[in-house]
C-alpha cells in the first residue's frame, strides 16, 4: 500500500522566523487524511531531516521507488497535489508516476527519489 509520511514538525520559512507560530507540519496531516481515498495510507512523523525546505512528505511501498517532496505549505491545495500524486504511485507496478500524471501543485517539490530495495 502506498503511504504518504508526512512531518508533523515541518515549519514553513515564515514559521521558522517565528518560534511562536505553530508548525504547519500538524495541518498538512490533517489536510493529507481528508484529501486521500481508499489505498492510501497517511501518517505522520516528527522530523524527516529536511528542516530547511519544510513541509516535507514521503511517498512510498514496499518494493516501490519512494519519493520525498519538500517546501509545501500545507495547504489543501498542497495535499491535494500530494495525494493525486499518491493515487498514481500505488497505480504504478514501480511506483513511477509519468510526468504527464504529475499534478501541477508536486511540480518543483520533488526532493529525493530512492530506489526499492533489492
Ligand atoms: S521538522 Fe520537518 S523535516 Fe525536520
Amino acid at each position: 500500500m502506498t503511504t504518504i509520511t508526512v512531518c508533523t514538525t515541518c515549519r514553513t520559512a515564515e514559521e521558522r522566523g517565528d518560534r511562536t507560530l505553530p508548525p504547519s507540519g500538524e495541518a498538512f496531516l490533517a489536510a493529507l487524511e481528508a484529501a486521500s481515498g481508499d489505498g492510501i495510507a497517511v501518517r505522520g512523523t516528527a522530523c524527516l531531516m529536511g528542516c530547511e525546505h519544510g513541509c516535507n512528505v514521503a511517498i512510498s511501498a514496499h518494493g516501490k521507488l519512494t519519493y520525498v517532496l519538500g517546501h509545501f505549505s500545507g495547504s489543501a491545495e498542497d495535499a491535494s497535489a500530494v495525494s493525486a500524486f499518491a493515487a498514481g504511485h500505488a497505480e504504478s507496478g514501480t511506483g513511477q508516476v509519468p510526468f504527464r500524471q504529475w499534478p501541477q501543485g508536486v511540480k518543483g517539490h520533488f526532493v529525493a527519489r530512492v530506489p526499492p530495495l533489492d
